[in-house]
């Protein structure tokens, strides 16, 4: 068969935040632990971010992960990986330290490090500044064949190309959420825009601010303005009465282990309920105990010096904000008093997220996926998507899988396992493909 000059790998991903990124190491290190010696998997990952980035905009001073460093990109699946936090710790001179802070929890600045350093391994195979714009089968698929590549179509800047690809991760992260009715703008921001919207201000003109919502994002953002704008009046509006707690006890942590993935997955509809009705509380709508106790001691700080700079008006949601120029009017919906409408200069939707959505991004591929009874994509316990013959590709989802692996979908707890799951699960299907493909392969490190 004749050889076409096309761009095609074994794996192609789509985002290269931590899960994604946690994915290359995996499919690196595969032939090291592997069974045979197969050449490692042609991989190339695609980011529409200029440089590596892991929610830049959170990056408030002092605020802490919220798992523990040995929960890492690597280490729960290979323990001597070259890209564990300890290894990246040791590289940068500061493992003594370290362990001399005795804390699991490190601030997310110095994680962020750790996951720059990661990334700056993989430079030969990452595009940033390229956004991943759809996914479609090849024009020349033979009517009912089963088609083992799809085609990706690539955009960076104004220039457009397609690649192929065996496999396909996506991974493209979670989607700030709005109330219903509220555009952000250059006063009205979401959390996941905080520090750039912040940047562009005058601080001196924001002489009263609100953040609304009761989780981690909202009591990080509350803590920092009141520390960073002395002068103005800061609002929490919050639907509780108080912030509530995120349990992190250790039997309760325990929803985010490994075999609580199987456990959930294989898992009755009661039992995958239980999870939801216990532990929501493990990372929704919740506070660290830390963070709580500091912004309480400020508001305590505060009664002692008779002022009233930080208030808390909780049972109390947003419904609406009007805007005019610089005016912003937020109409509140309180179940304790009449709190009708505030004005402020800018007020922060620390809102939350939805769940990774592959919908838009598959296009017309998705008439392949299979979905429940609810609606929602069937995914395997290997993470593929389950699909109709026609389609042999494998598309594995990295996040958007809360349904049906639970509570770790979003989040870093299970990274490690999870991407040795899916490298293995993509490598053995190479393995099954004997076909020999019409495409030129693309080495890892070869620019198509
Ligand atoms: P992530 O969102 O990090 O990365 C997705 C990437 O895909 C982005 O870089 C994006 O630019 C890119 N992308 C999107 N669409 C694209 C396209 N079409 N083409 C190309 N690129 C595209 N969890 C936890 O366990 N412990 C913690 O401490 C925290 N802390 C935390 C802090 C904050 C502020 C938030 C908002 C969330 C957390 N989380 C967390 C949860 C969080 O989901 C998790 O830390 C990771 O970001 C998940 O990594 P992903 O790679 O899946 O998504
Ligand atoms: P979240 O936990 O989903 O919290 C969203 C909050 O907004 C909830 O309190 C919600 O209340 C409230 N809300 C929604 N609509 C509202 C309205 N109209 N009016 C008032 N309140 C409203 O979101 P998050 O705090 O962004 O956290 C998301 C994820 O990021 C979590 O996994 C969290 O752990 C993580 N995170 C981690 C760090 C860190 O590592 N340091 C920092 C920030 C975030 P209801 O529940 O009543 O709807």
């Amino acid at each position: 068969m004749g050889t076409f000059a096309r761009e095609i790998y074994d794996v192609v991903g789509i985002g290269f935040g931590p899960s994604n990124l946690s994915l290359a190491i995996a499919l690196d290190e595969y032939r090291s632990e592997g069974p045979d010696n197969r050449p490692k998997p042609s991989a190339m990952f695609f980011e529409r971010q200029p440089s590596f980035g892991w929610h830049r905009n959170m990056l408030l001073p002092t605020t802490t992960m919220q798992i523990s460093f040995m929960k890492d990109l690597a280490t729960f699946r290979n323990p001597v990986s070259r890209f564990s936090f300890v290894s990246y710790l040791h590289a940068s001179d500061r493992l003594t330290q370290f362990v001399n802070n005795q804390d699991f929890f490190p601030t997310r600045q110095e994680f962020h490090q750790y996951l720059e350093w990661a990334a700056a391994g993989f430079a030969d195979r990452v595009r940033y500044g390229t956004e991943v714009t759809g996914i479609r089968l090849p024009a020349t698929t033979e009517a009912g064949a089963a088609e083992a590549y799809v085609e990706l179509e690539i955009r960076s800047g104004s220039a457009t190309r397609v690649v192929h690809a065996r496999n396909v991760a996506i991974s493209t992260g979670l989607v700030p959420r709005m109330p219903q009715g509220v555009q952000s703008d250059e006063r009205v921001w979401h959390s996941s825009e905080f520090l750039d919207k912040y940047s562009r201000m005058n601080p001196s003109e924001l002489k009263t601010v609100a953040v609304v919502g009761a989780g981690q994002s909202a009591a990080e953002i509350t803590r920092y303005f009141y520390d960073e704008l002395p002068h103005a009046q800061v609002y929490s509006i919050i639907p509780s009465y108080g912030y509530c707690v995120a349990d992190d006890t250790p039997f309760a942590n325990q929803i985010f282990d490994p075999g609580a993935v199987d456990t959930y997955y294989f898992g009755t509809d009661r039992s995958r309920e239980a999870f939801w009705h216990y532990h929501r509380n493990t990372n929704y709508s919740v506070v660290d105990d830390e963070v709580i106790r500091d912004l309480y001691r400020r508001s305590y700080d505060e009664e002692v010096r008779g002022l009233d700079r930080l208030r808390f008006l909780n049972l109390t949601r947003v419904d609406q904000v009007k805007r005019a120029g610089d005016e912003t009017r937020v109409s509140l919906l309180s179940s304790a008093d009449e709190t009708p409408e505030l004005d402020v200069d800018a007020i922060v939707f620390a809102t939350g997220y939805d769940g990774m959505e592959p919908t838009a991004l598959l296009g017309d591929l998705d008439r392949y996926c299979l979905r429940d009874e609810k609606g929602r994509h069937r995914v395997a316990r290997d993470y593929r998507l389950v699909t109709t013959p026609e389609l042999g590709c494998g598309i594995y989802l990295q996040g958007g899988t809360e349904h049906t692996h639970g509570l770790t979908s979003s989040l870093l707890s299970n990274l490690a396992i999870r991407s040795g799951e899916i490298a293995e699960s993509m490598i053995g299907r190479r393995a099954e493909s004997a076909a020999e493909t019409p495409f030129r392969r693309v080495g890892a490190g070869e620019t198509g």
